[in-house]
């Protein structure tokens, strides 16, 4: 038998521990903290960064495994200032998550109302959140292309075009592809694309050819037509034959040097669902951390020895939103802070019925006012003792830390129905608004109003895999030190 008194002379000590803590001005709980190196805890600042393109792909029983990296770490130039990149981000991260509402609010009246109006409007601003790029191979050629959850038409630009912004690798030319061909107007693709992008087909041309447009709220689109195309999704991967997508001959917009986008949506149009009988509808990618600078990867099919998770995958079930059915919801029902659930949370998180949307193209996570409210003072009482600063743009919580080496933040957790969690990880807790540490803030915004859509964006997500899967209609997370190789 254990003698009790050694564990209770433990106990008493901790505490007497405590009380002394608590004097020095150092907190003293049992809550879970995770330590964070400040001067790891950056974005690698030296040297000229790489280009995205020609990235490299495998095959691992039955997926292909695409190397993806942020495209940041590819422009293929040296970023000259960070801070006012690392800033910019959040003020574009703004008008993203701004346009994205109004989008979802026009697509649910048009649904409740059945009319047929015309919006110019998709799933999604894109601008330069959307951060990460994969190369693939279209009619034979590499096309570095940027991935997105939140829409579903794939598109590139095309030669002849009439408006291209400027892209690192040669404009595909239809013309010069035995295997191109283009998409009549009175098929079932065309048809596919009001549903798809928001926008119904058009009919022009001579021969007549299936017309698509794409606008994204905020000036930028593409337009073109819709075309057949052989796919490869990576090196020695089966071919997908006849892949419908954008061959965009009128394009305006910051897609940063990419050919194009790579849509991972849930309509008929998105590379998942053309690709289904290859890859069973599933999907995953582990979005690496800024700091290391390491490629992710995006993994096409649901082997899962193609994943390196840590932890188990735990699953929610994807919430079905009739109103925006293309894209992917979740059930948001708890959020911990340092272990210890939100007072608030289960009562108005599951109040949003709608549920959380997860994202790849919004940054930094938002929640409801109220659930935020809670969320930081909780995560403030816990983070006591260290310096504030200021706010910036849509982050209202910061502190310097120029003077620490490291410091202990209290973990943060969302949960899901089923009991799947999200572990954020340490380096998606805090954003660096200044690169010497002087303003760090809480990685997570407050949405304007309790009805907008809750999101979660991809700094949260970093160092996960994450596992969509729309033949189940679930989704997995599990943690994962991100790396292609
Ligand atoms: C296409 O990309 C692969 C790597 O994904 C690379 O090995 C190959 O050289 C590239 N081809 C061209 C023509 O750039
Ligand atoms: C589309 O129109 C062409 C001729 O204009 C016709 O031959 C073809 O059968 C039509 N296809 C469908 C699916 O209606
Ligand atoms: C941040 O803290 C450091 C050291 O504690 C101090 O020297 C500096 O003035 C502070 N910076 C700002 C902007 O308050
Ligand atoms: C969300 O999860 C909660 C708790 O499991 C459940 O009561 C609620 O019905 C779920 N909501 C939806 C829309 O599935």
């Amino acid at each position: 038998m254990v003698d009790a008194k050694p564990v209770l002379l433990l106990v008493f000590s901790l505490f007497l521990l405590c009380l002394l803590s608590i004097t020095n001005g150092v907190q003293c709980f049992s809550e879970k903290k995770v330590v964070l190196s400040l001067k790891e805890f950056q974005w690698k600042q030296n040297g000229e960064a790489p280009s995205c393109l020609s990235q490299k792909s495998r095959r691992l029983k039955g997926t292909t495994i695409l190397e993806m990296t942020h495209r940041d770490y590819c422009s293929g130039k040296k970023i000259k200032d960070w801070n006012k990149k690392l800033q910019t981000r959040l003020i574009l991260d703004d008008v993203h998550v701004r346009s994205l509402q109004s989008q979802l609010r026009n697509r649910v009246h048009l649904a409740a109302d059945e009319s047929k109006v015309e919006i110019p409007l998709t799933s999604g601003v894109k601008l330069q959140t959307l951060n990460y790029i994969v190369t693939v191979e279209l009619g034979g050629k590499n096309m570095s292309v940027i991935v997105d959850t939140g829409s579903d038409l794939t598109w590139i630009q095309c030669k002849p075009c009439r408006l291209c912004y400027n892209q690192q690798e040669p404009l595909f030319n239809p013309s010069s592809s035995p295997s191109y061909q283009s998409v009549p107007c009175n098929s079932s693709s065309c048809q596919s694309l009001g549903f798809a992008t928001g926008n119904s087909g058009d009919c022009g041309g001579n021969p007549p050819t299936c017309i698509y447009a794409v606008s994204y709220g905020d000036g930028s689109y593409t337009r073109g037509d819709l075309g057949r195309e052989t796919l490869n999704l990576g090196a020695s991967s089966p071919t997908v034959k006849d892949f419908v997508f954008g061959c965009g001959r009128d394009n305006k917009g910051l897609f940063g040097g990419a050919s194009g986008l790579m849509g991972l949506a849930k309509s008929d149009l998105s590379v998942v669902s053309q690709t289904s009988s290859i890859y069973g509808g599933i999907f995953s990618y582990c979005l690496p951390s800024t700091e290391t600078g390491s490629s992710g990867s995006l993994v096409m099919g649901g082997d899962s020895s193609a994943y390196k998770n840590l932890t188990p995958i735990s699953y929610t079930k994807l919430v079905s939103n009739p109103e925006l059915p293309t894209f992917y919801f979740l059930n948001l029902t708890g959020i911990s802070v340092g272990g210890m659930a939100l007072e608030s949370s289960s009562s108005s998180v599951s109040a949003n019925k709608g549920g959380i949307l997860i994202d790849s193209g919004t940054v930094i996570t938002r929640l409801a006012p109220s659930i935020y409210k809670a969320f930081k003072a909780e995560f403030v009482k816990q983070f006591s003792g260290y310096p504030t600063a200021p706010g910036f743009s849509i982050l209202d919580t910061c502190f310097n830390l120029s003077g620490y080496q490291e410091v202990n933040i209290p973990t943060v957790t969302m949960h899901f129905d089923g009991n799947a969690e999200l572990n954020v990880d340490v380096t998606g807790i805090f954003y660096m608004v200044k690169t010497d540490a002087s303003q760090v803030c809480l990685a997570v915004a407050s949405l304007s109003f309790e009805n907008e859509f809750g999101i979660i964006g991809n700094y949260q997500q970093k160092n996960q895999r994450v596992i969509y899967d729309i033949k189940d209609s679930k989704l997995g997370f599990a943690g994962e030190p991100c790396n292609f190789e």
